[in-house]
């Protein structure tokens, strides 16, 4: 068993801040209504400001809620990088390969006193892949839900999000014949099977790394020079701030945002403020970048921008200097204990992390 202490957070917080690379999208793909994966941009979204005032709790009844009880590994984020590989002909040589949600735990690993997360990592041909722990991933689903609190519920509180996207999203950029589709967004089904997703490299420390996640939509279009960063656009729901509490408790939910958008490169977050019964009250932008600089002139000292950096930095280190034989892994983080530990759970395979397809695909290249 390998152990890496996540205490006392001050040590990531002295020395110089850890070099960051800008991640690059070096490839992409999309789930369609039927959530089938394409390689393609056909599920890519463009943002048009919301009608306030809108009721996100409308057309619940009528959700297309797409059923996620299957384990879906690194199927689509190997297919993508191996498809990628064979237009290219080169390997795409990385230290780490994985989920952006997955990055997004380790990174508020300082600031999240409670929740824990399991993974599963295998090291293949010098890079290692980490997957979620489907099983974990699962009981822990269960265990929020017994903590069911009053007023909406959590399938209602998740359906909010959902709606917010449909009434912030349309198909296409905006033109004279989009002006239809804005009018109809209230009408709109909601339904969380399609999704675009990029696929980008970048780098934390002496840590490069393939990141794949789901990116909601873009501001105006994807520029045609992949030199140019893209403008992405990242939703989310809040509820409006009515106290110091509310506030403090926003600000705390700040860095989970700032990290998920800050892994891919989003440079723009659209906050949807609704009442607590679900009625959108307004919308604000923020910039990805300033936001930890906000949170520090604020001086309340709830999460620091570099301490996740350099904390990220140091753990993947050590992840690197620990995972360095095959089989597979466990990344474990327990409940409420400020640590992380590293064990092997097997001493040959790869579980299910890859498929047979990317490893037959890489053992020719
Ligand atoms: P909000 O973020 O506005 O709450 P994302 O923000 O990552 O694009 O996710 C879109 C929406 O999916 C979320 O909107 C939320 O409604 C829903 N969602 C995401 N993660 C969830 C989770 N773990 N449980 C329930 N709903 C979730
Ligand atoms: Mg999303
Ligand atoms: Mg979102």
């Amino acid at each position: 068993m390998h152990r890496f202490d996540i205490l006392p957070i001050e040590k990531f917080l002295t020395g110089t801040v850890s070099s960051i690379k800008r991640p690059r999208e070096i490839a992409h793909f999309s789930y369609d209504e039927d959530h089938q994966f394409l390689l393609d941009e056909s599920s890519l979204r463009y943002y048009y400001t919301p009608p306030t005032g809108a009721n996100l709790s409308a057309g619940f009844d009528t959700f297309r809620k797409f059923d996620d009880s299957q384990d879906e590994h690194l199927v689509s984020l190997l297919a993508t990088i191996m498809d990628l590989e064979q237009r290219t002909g080169k390997r795409c040589s990385v230290d780490l390969v994985t989920w952006r949600g997955m990055m997004t735990k380790i990174m508020s690993s300082p600031y999240e006193k409670f929740n824990g997360f399991t993974m599963n990592a295998t090291l293949f041909q010098g890079t290692i892949f980490i997957e979620e722990d489907y099983t974990a991933k699962v009981a822990e689903r269960r265990q929020q839900n017994r903590q069911q609190q009053r007023g909406p519920s959590q399938d209602m509180m998740s359906y909010w999000g959902y709606k917010f996207e449909t009434l912030s999203l349309i198909p296409k950029t905006w033109d004279d014949t989009t002006r239809d589709y804005i009018e109809g967004r209230e009408q709109e089904i909601v339904s969380n099977y399609a999704q675009y997703c990029s696929v980008v490299q970048t780098g934390i420390g002496s840590n490069t790394m393939i990141l794949g996640g789901e990116v909601d939509a873009v501001w105006d279009q994807k520029p045609d020079d992949p030199e140019q960063p893209i403008n992405w656009v990242e939703l989310k729901t809040s509820q409006e701030i009515q106290s110091d509490h509310d506030s403090l408790k926003f600000e705390r939910k700040l860095c989970k945002f700032w990290i998920q958008s800050f892994l891919l490169g989003v440079p723009k977050i659209i906050v949807g403020f609704r009442s607590r019964d679900g009625i959108l009250q307004r919308v604000e932008e923020l910039h990805t970048q300033r936001i930890p600089g906000e949170v520090k002139r604020k001086g309340t000292a709830s999460w620091d921008g570099n301490v996740c950096i350099n904390f990220s930095s140091s753990f993947l280190d050590f992840l690197k200097d620990t995972i360095t034989s095959e089989g597979v892994w466990k990344i474990r983080r327990p409940e409420r204990m400020p640590i992380i530990e590293v064990f092997k759970e097997a001493n040959s395979g790869t579980g299910d992390i890859l498929t047979t397809e990317f490893m037959e695909w890489r053992k020719q290249l």
